[in-house]
């Protein structure tokens, strides 16, 4: 399989040896003479595999791997060490290394070595792939971090990944809460994609769509005849799910009315189809989601107080993407790769300043709208790395932010700090009156005099 690796080494030559040597496996292949580019490197792109001398200028290797491990956990890391430092190779296999090759180098050990590690990188990933049954076989460590389809390595995160683990295999009712775009859907499918019912069926409705007495024979099905336009027997969607989960989405947006009939469903196991005389026993978990806060509904008499603790037996809350940042840099890449597949355009790599700004930047939309900006992007990009100008909202948001106090450089003075404000609004207001002076000095709310002396301070003028 095609890796991407990258190569640390300050010795030319046996850089250029190690890389031949990898490129010649049909490797993807890029390096670096010293720690601090290596790291930067491994910034803009997510490496499969990091091959770090230990010995480098301005830090050492396992230093280097600490960092690449930083920015993503799953990065292999390979140090090679000078010969007879067997102390150094136990301390770097402690802290993480999948393996320490020591100098003099054999281009032919060398080989072999990086083959085992790749190696072992596919059947970790295999494993991964394959959930239930590996999931409890794998490392502890490994599971903290990407689950399935779910990318994360924000504590926030692997609490969440923790939780999924622990109640996928019971058949407790779970709310899954999170603002739009959080990934509730996602949690939802691998909470039944790691549950004993995983070949069984998995059945979505959108609460949130329907009209109450549409929503009632979804749910429950109806007899033919029930209503008018009721042509044909028609089965509910707990019908469908019976042995499997049954995932009510935006369920704050229920009726009273839906309310009840969903809380008899919760206690009685079983179904009243609209129109018939008999009830049905149906096996069904359920998984709710909502971007509401139910607590706070229950309470305000909004929502019935039963059916929210029926619901809520296990509560997951996403955060907000702007409350674990540190998953960033790891969803862009991911949908980089995802989407540039899908697309065709195998771009791997964004600039350290575009990262900057994603990382800077609010996300009220969370992760849905990491995806969508990191696809215009792609579409914008007509390089082989994606820069900040490819993401036309981000640099809206830069500007806007230039004002914001929170962003201002305490080292500077205040002086400095508020003349760079007050050339930044001048500007703004030059624009926005077309140049027109006059105009200019009216939006400040100052006099034109006075807007002069400033355009000569600040030499605008010229
Ligand atoms: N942690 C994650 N890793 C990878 N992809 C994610 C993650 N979280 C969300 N996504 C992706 O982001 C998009 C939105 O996620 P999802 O539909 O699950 O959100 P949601 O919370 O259900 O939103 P809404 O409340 O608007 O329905 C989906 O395409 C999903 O695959
Ligand atoms: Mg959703």
């Amino acid at each position: 399989m095609k890796r991407r690796i990258l190569v640390i080494e300050d010795d030319s030559t046996m850089r250029e040896g190690m890389c031949y040597s990898l490129l010649k496996e049909g490797h993807h292949v890029e390096s670096a003479e010293d720690g601090v580019k290596g790291i930067s490197l491994g910034k803009k792109k997510l490496f499969d595999l990091v091959i770090t001398d230990y010995r480098l200028k301005s830090m050492n290797g396992i230093e280097v791997m600490e960092e690449i491990k930083k920015i993503n956990p799953e990065t292999d890391v390979v140090l090679i060490t000078a010969y007879g430092t067997m102390e150094l190779a136990v301390e770097a296999i402690n802290k993480g290394a999948s393996d320490c090759i020591s100098k003099p180098l054999s281009l032919e050990d060398f080989r072999t070595r990086i083959k085992n590690v790749l190696q072992n990188r596919a059947i970790r990933e295999e494993n991964q792939r394959l959930g239930e049954e590996n999931l409890y076989l794998r490392k502890e460590v490994a599971q903290q971090y990407n689950f399935g389809e779910i990318i994360g390595h924000s504590k926030a995160m692997s609490r969440v990944f923790q939780q999924i683990r622990k109640i996928a295999p019971t058949d407790s009712s779970v709310l899954i809460t999170g603002e739009s775009g959080t990934g509730k859907e996602l949690v939802a499918h691998s909470i039944h994609n790691l549950s004993p019912r995983k070949d069984n069926p998995f059945i979505k409705v959108n609460c949130g769509v329907l009209v109450d007495s549409l929503l009632e024979s979804e749910l429950f099905g109806h007899e033919k005849g029930a209503f008018t336009n009721a042509i044909k027997r028609k089965r509910g969607k707990f019908e469908l799910a019976d042995t499997g989960s049954i995932f009510l989405d935006e369920i704050g947006d229920i009726s009273e009315n839906m309310q009840v009939k969903l809380l008899r469903v919760l206690q009685e196991k079983e179904i009243d189809r609209v129109g018939a005389e008999q009830t049905k026993k149906v096996d069904v978990r359920i998984i709710a989601a909502t971007n509401q806060n139910l607590g706070e509904l229950a309470q305000k008499g909004k929502f019935r107080e039963d059916l929210y603790y029926r619901l809520n037996v296990i509560p997951i809350h996403l955060p907000p993407l702007r409350g674990r940042k540190k998953d960033i840099p790891l969803l862009a890449h991911h949908f980089l790769e995802k989407k540039g597949a899908e697309m065709q355009k195998p771009i791997s790599m964004i600039s350290q300043k575009a990262l900057e700004a994603l990382e800077k930047y609010n996300w009220p939309g969370n992760i849905r709208e990491l995806q969508n900006l990191i696809e215009r992007a792609l579409v914008l990009c007509d390089e082989d790395e994606i820069h900040l100008h490819d993401f036309p909202v981000l640099l809206e948001n830069e500007g806007q932010n230039k004002l914001n106090v929170s962003n201002a450089n305490e080292d500077l003075p205040l002086t400095i700090v508020l003349e760079d404000i007050e050339l930044q609004l001048i500007k703004r207001a030059m624009e926005k009156a077309g140049g027109v002076k006059t105009k200019a000095a009216e939006l400040l709310g100052i006099k034109t005099s006075a807007l002069y002396y400033k355009l000569d301070k600040y030499s605008i003028l010229e």
